[in-house]
């Protein structure tokens, strides 16, 4: 990875942690630039700053019990006030692909019941058309065979994730196909389309999810609101 863009990740991830205030419910996402959201709230924690976590995923679980920040069952969760994620691309609408990381499932469930989601991603990961990155979609192990014939005969080129020689497994214990899609005119449409396919559990396709995303590069952090 190019120096610019862990620097432009550094950048967004700190800002982030800016829009968190005392009391709040926090959403934490998965990945590498969020990352550096949770360490600067981890600082925050320590210096007082009273929080209430929901992890998205084993590994942002294991960051935050290192930190010391609270966490929340989702089971124990009505209301998330803020959630900060990343995202693999963004476009100008703030429709985005998320699931490089393989947590979009969860992702997407905490995004769901949070007042306000923020992206936090470097500046390389805006773009015009949503597409160029693989689209993941979870699915159901039993029928993964099946599913990927279909998603062939589709056009979309589809690869089952690997973790060595074996499926990749998501936290629900589901597999992930990457797939092909080249540019995408319709996100939602794709979305609808292979969510009502049987085995389909979710697809990275999160659209009107994102209130605003936070920019990073070399020279600091740019603030878009939706
Ligand atoms: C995790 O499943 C993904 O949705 C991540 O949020 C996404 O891949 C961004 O990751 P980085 O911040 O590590 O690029």
């Amino acid at each position: 990875e190019e120096w610019s863009a862990m620097e432009g990740k550094r950048q967004a991830g700190i800002r982030a942690a800016g829009f968190v205030t005392d009391g709040m419910t926090v959403g934490l996402g998965t990945g590498s630039t969020v990352y550096h959201t949770i360490l600067k709230l981890g600082e925050m924690a320590k210096e007082g700053l009273k929080l209430r976590c929901v992890s998205t995923s084993e590994a942002t679980t294991n960051l935050a019990e290192s930190l010391n920040l609270t966490l929340v069952p989702m089971s124990e969760v009505e209301e998330i006030d803020i959630t900060i994620d990343g995202a693999d691309e963004v476009d100008r609408s703030f429709c985005g692909i998320k699931g490089g990381g393989g947590a979009l499932l969860y992702e997407k469930l905490v995004a769901d019941i949070s007042r306000r989601v923020i992206w936090v991603v470097d500046r390389s990961k805006l773009v015009d058309r949503l597409g160029a990155f693989p689209l993941p979609v979870e699915i159901v192990p039993f029928s993964h065979v099946q599913l990927m014939r279909k998603l062939r005969a589709m056009g979309f080129s589809p690869r089952l994730r690997m973790a060595g020689n074996c499926p990749f497994l998501t936290d629900e214990k589901n597999y992930i196909i990457d797939l092909k899609t080249g540019f995408i005119d319709d996100p939602e449409g794709l979305h609808r389309q292979l969510k009502l396919m049987p085995g389909v559990i979710e697809t990275g396709l999160f659209i009107a999810m994102a209130d605003t995303v936070v920019v990073g590069s070399e020279d600091g952090a740019e603030v878009l609101e939706s």
